[in-house]
């Protein structure tokens, strides 16, 4: 294993931003995986795949373990297994060819398989949670491989096991239960409102490229616009909470959730409320086409585009009392 002293991250995190790791080794396979140096601990570890959900505001002085994009998808007993590096991407158009269905609604999410897990990765009114079997993880301390079911990755909106509990886990393996007759989901309006304006069928395939041009009518490609997706999440907020808001804002955009008196909102919306959607300061700025992205227009640091989103979230707090939480990693 080639491991690099002191690599600077800035080609390797989709925000393009300046980050000194102290160590850093490419993994490309499981050979490599196993190659890794049992004696770091779980704070010196920083597992990475595409890098497009880090904003870095400082140097690391970590092991930087950066899985390669790779395509590795093979079909085992009826279930889709993809190897963590490959793009996440690439896995749903492998599934929309062959007419299998259940992530089409993921389809132009950035990033590898291995980190879809991580933050249970949703859009179009679907999480990768809904499809997922298992998730196989190499333990580099111990060299050892397990499998966690779809219930012990403790799933939730944007969050799962390998969020709450810092083990020492790489995840290798994804297991999919993708078919032929899976049921599909054009419920969310964007997607409904294609569909009745076109005359093609909402099949798998149709459905992947219905979000695609959908996401890219309204999210930048990080390729041309340096970001890492949405920046916040979207806030729960309560019945009571709602009620003051809507006193002044009547449009306040609520979603169920599985709590009767509690409700999701549009970070988004919030933003765009306090004039964030398109504000900029100096490199750092909220898109003007999506005010949920946080985007780097040139050069600027990490700690810049911190401050820009430390300031959004003051903002909304002091104007609708809720606050807004990373989604991003914030490192
Ligand atoms: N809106 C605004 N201003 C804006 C943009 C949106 O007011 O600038 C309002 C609109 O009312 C719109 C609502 O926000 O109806 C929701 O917007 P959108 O459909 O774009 O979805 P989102 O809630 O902002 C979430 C996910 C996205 C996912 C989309 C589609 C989160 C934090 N974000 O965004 O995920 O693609 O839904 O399902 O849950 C990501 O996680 O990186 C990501 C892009």
């Amino acid at each position: 294993m080639n491991v690099i002293r002191n690599h600077n991250l800035i080609d390797d995190n989709t925000l393009a931003v300046n980050c000194v790791c102290h160590q850093y080794a490419t993994i490309n396979s499981l050979s490599d995986l196993e190659a890794l140096p049992k004696k770091i601990k779980i704070t010196e570890m920083l597992v990475m795949g595409a890098g497009s959900n880090f904003l870095f505001t400082q140097d690391l002085p970590r092991f930087v373990a950066h899985i390669k994009p790779r395509k590795y998808i093979t079909q085992v007993d009826n279930l889709v297994v993809a190897w963590a590096g490959t793009v996440w991407h690439d896995l749903v158009m492998w599934a929309t060819e062959r007419g299998l269905g259940g992530i089409e609604n993921l389809a132009l999410i950035p990033g590898l398989v291995g980190a879809a897990p991580f933050q249970n990765i949703g859009a179009y009114g679907v999480e990768i949670k809904d499809v997922l079997v298992w998730v196989e993880v190499y333990n580099w301390q111990t060299g050892h491989y397990h499998r966690l079911s779809n219930q012990e990755c403790l799933f939730s909106y944007r969050h799962s096991i390998f969020k709450y509990h810092e083990q020492p886990w790489i995840i290798s393996r994804v297991a999919l239960d993708l078919r032929k007759d899976r049921e599909i989901n054009i419920n969310y309006k964007p997607l409904a409102d294609y569909f009745s304006q076109s005359n093609k069928p909402p099949t798998y395939a149709n459905i992947a490229e219905a979000v695609t041009a959908i996401r890219q009518s309204k999210l930048p490609d990080p390729r041309i616009l340096s970001n890492a997706g949405s920046f916040f999440k979207n806030p729960i907020i309560s019945d009571q909470q709602i009620r003051r808001i809507q006193r002044r804002y009547k449009d306040l955009p609520l979603y169920p959730t599985d709590k009767e008196n509690e409700f999701k909102t549009s970070a988004a919306w919030l933003l765009e409320q306090c004039g964030f959607k398109g504000y900029r300061e100096g490199d750092a700025g909220f898109y003007d086409k999506h005010a949920l992205v946080l985007v780097n227009y040139g050069r600027a640091s990490g700690k810049e585009l911190l401050k820009l989103a430390v300031q959004a979230k003051k903002t909304v707090k002091n104007k609708f009392g809720v606050m807004l939480d990373e989604e991003v990693r914030v490192m």
